[in-house]
């Protein structure tokens, strides 16, 4: 596997991730419109960060059902290519699929592990990873990978979620779910989209990995929803490892836990529906040149 994968016996938890990822795929596929509505302004900057050019080859990583590669691929014209992947094949499937139906031919997709990116050396001009890199185990060992396959002088971005007390958007699920059931979310030795929320966190990552010219910013990530049954279609569906939890507990429970983060949520109330806050931190290096 070489240096730029931890060898430790992880107790099967990376292949218990896959299979939780893949498990949520179709709800990611039927809200991927609502997804990619909500991301649009951080995909937005996350395309200029990366200096998108026509023509160049550009890797998503963690692409789910892939609504930034799919807006990659406009700006890189016929010439460039993109590749979406995912260590969900069922997350890749849906991306391309929506990719074709749009119309673009300039996609194929890749069933890939960020932490260990079966690809050559110096292989693409980008790499853009959008809520991705703070849910696997090892983290650092991604944006070793994200280094490697570009080419010098290429240039990646990646978007984490920001301090969960900023994030209640999704917070206030997690602390339900721990005030109901006594369960940390996520559990101990368990990746989750709070991961990287430290200060500093992702910049050292990305400086550890050997990029230069290294800028974090926050982006403001709010999610407004009409009603709180609109806000609970869509949270505890698509929350990975959560939505599995939530998927096994007793109805009274997640009805307890619902009561819970919606009273949590009465703060964001507004005159027509909620505004909860969220913060997204963008990361952007460059493999130096040659
Ligand atoms: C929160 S979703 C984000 C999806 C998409 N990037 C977006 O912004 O809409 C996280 C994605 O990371 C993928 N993922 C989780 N672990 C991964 C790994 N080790 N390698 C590649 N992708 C992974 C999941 O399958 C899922 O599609």
């Amino acid at each position: 596997m070489g240096d730029a994968y931890s060898e430790v016996d992880d107790g099967g938890l990376r292949a218990s991730l896959r299979g939780i990822w893949s498990s949520v795929a179709p709800a990611w596929g039927e809200l991927a419109e609502q997804v990619d509505a909500r991301g649009a302004e951080l995909a937005e900057a996350m395309l200029d960060a990366g200096a998108l050019v026509w023509g160049d080859h550009v890797l998503e990583i963690a692409c789910g059902p892939g609504g930034l590669g799919i807006a990659a691929a406009g700006k890189v014209g016929p010439e460039g290519t993109v590749v979406l992947s995912d260590i969900a094949a069922e997350m890749t499937t849906i991306a391309v699929e929506r990719a074709h139906r749009a119309g673009l031919t300039n996609i194929t997709a890749r069933q890939l592990d960020l932490e260990r990116i079966d690809c050559p050396d110096s292989a693409f001009d980008k790499v853009l990873c959008r809520d991705g890199l703070m849910l696997v185990p090892d983290p650092a060992a991604g944006a070793r990978e994200a280094r490697r396959i570009l080419r010098p002088g290429g240039r990646a971005v990646f978007a984490v979620w920001g301090p969960r007390d900023r994030n209640p958007w999704l917070g206030v699920l997690f602390d339900a779910v721990t005030a109901e059931t006594g369960i940390s979310v996520p559990p101990p030795g368990m990746p989750g989209p709070f991961s990287l929320e430290a200060p500093g966190a992702l910049g050292a990552i990305l400086a550890a990995a050997g990029f230069i010219g290294i800028d974090v910013c926050e982006i403001s990530t709010p999610m407004t929803v009409e009603s709180i049954a609109d806000w609970w279609s869509v949270v505890p569906a698509l929350a990975g490892p959560l939505a599995r939890l939530l998927g096994s507990l007793p109805a009274e429970l997640t009805r307890a836990i619902r009561a819970r983060a919606v009273a949590a949520m009465a703060d964001f109330a507004t005159s027509d529906g909620y505004r909860l806050p969220g913060v997204s931190l963008m990361g952007v290096g460059c493999r130096p040149p040659r």
